[in-house]
């Protein structure tokens, strides 16, 4: 748990207000961005079963997985608690038909209960105080047979990554989490693949599907400029996804998880 400072909210989360530019810049205005992008683009598809089905999208920030699955035909409710981000997703969204609401995760079981047959809930958890509750929140949230797709920063992606760039003593120490304090952008709840399969358990749900996002590209010491060179580095984080033992140290974590239907009585 960080300790008090003045940019998490009263549940101790760090909502995005006053680093909308930096995050929009810093993740998504390079390759990174990029390659996370066009990875969803293929995994989500093969990973979940889109039916043209409602989908609440939780924590929504600049609005592209909203956008994404409004053109594949989805009706989606877009929340976020930052209004700064709202903002930035309302000029992404342009006229789709997107409903958006300024709410915290928490508040979703009073204010939008659903039940929904798909829930996405991207980046959010690792910003969160308490992202074990938020897990079981997101699976209250879901009809039987209802899909939640989860992405998570991966903790041990980072301490791999802090290694590498020769941060030896912060490994050491396992001092990897960020504190929420000015505008930094590591997160202060990194999550644990084993965290995210025993918290799903207990919240009912089954995990279906996993996949690693970024499995190469955060520890290369030169990202590769050339546009054919961009473009095999993609082929290669699509290769190796989903296989053993890349995916377990991709940047962030895909999950699909399941609600089961309910027996019949
Ligand atoms: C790293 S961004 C991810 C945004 C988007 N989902 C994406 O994948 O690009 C994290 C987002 O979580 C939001 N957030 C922080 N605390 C939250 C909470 N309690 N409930 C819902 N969203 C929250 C932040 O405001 C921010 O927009």
């Amino acid at each position: 748990m960080p300790e008090f400072s003045p940019y998490l909210s009263p549940a101790g989360d760090r909502h995005f207000d006053g680093l909308a530019d930096k995050f929009a810049g810093s993740l998504y205005g390079g390759l990174r961005g990029e390659l996370r992008l066009a990875l969803l683009d293929r995994l989500l598809p093969e990973m979940l079963d889109l039916q043209g089905q409602p989908v609440l999208e939780v924590g929504g920030g600049l609005g592209q997985l909203a956008a994404w699955l409004s053109d594949r035909g989805h009706p989606v409710t877009l929340t976020e608690p930052a209004g700064e981000m709202l903002e930035r997703a309302a000029e992404h969204l342009g006229d789709r038909p997107v409903v958006r609401h300024r709410l915290p995760l928490q508040s979703l079981p009073a204010a939008l209960p659903g039940p929904w047959p798909l829930v996405t809930c991207h980046a959010v958890l690792e910003w969160l105080a308490d992202p074990r509750a938020a897990l079981a929140t997101l699976a209250g949230l879901l009809t039987p047979g209802g899909q939640l797709s989860l992405m998570v920063f991966n903790r041990d992606a980072l301490r791999l990554s802090n290694v590498v760039k020769g941060n030896l003593a912060k490994a050491l120490d396992d001092r990897l989490e960020g504190q929420g304090r000015r505008r930094r952008l590591t997160p202060i709840s990194p999550l644990t693949h084993g965290q995210v399969v025993a918290w799903a358990e207990e919240a009912g749900l089954c995990v279906a599907q996993v996949a690693g996002v970024r499995v190469f590209h955060d520890y290369l010491r030169t990202p590769p400029e050339a546009a054919a060179d961009r473009q095999a580095l993609l082929e290669l984080e699509w290769r190796y996804s989903r296989v053993d033992p890349h995916w377990r140290l991709g940047r962030y974590l895909l999950y699909t998880l399941i609600r089961p239907e309910e027996p019949a009585s």
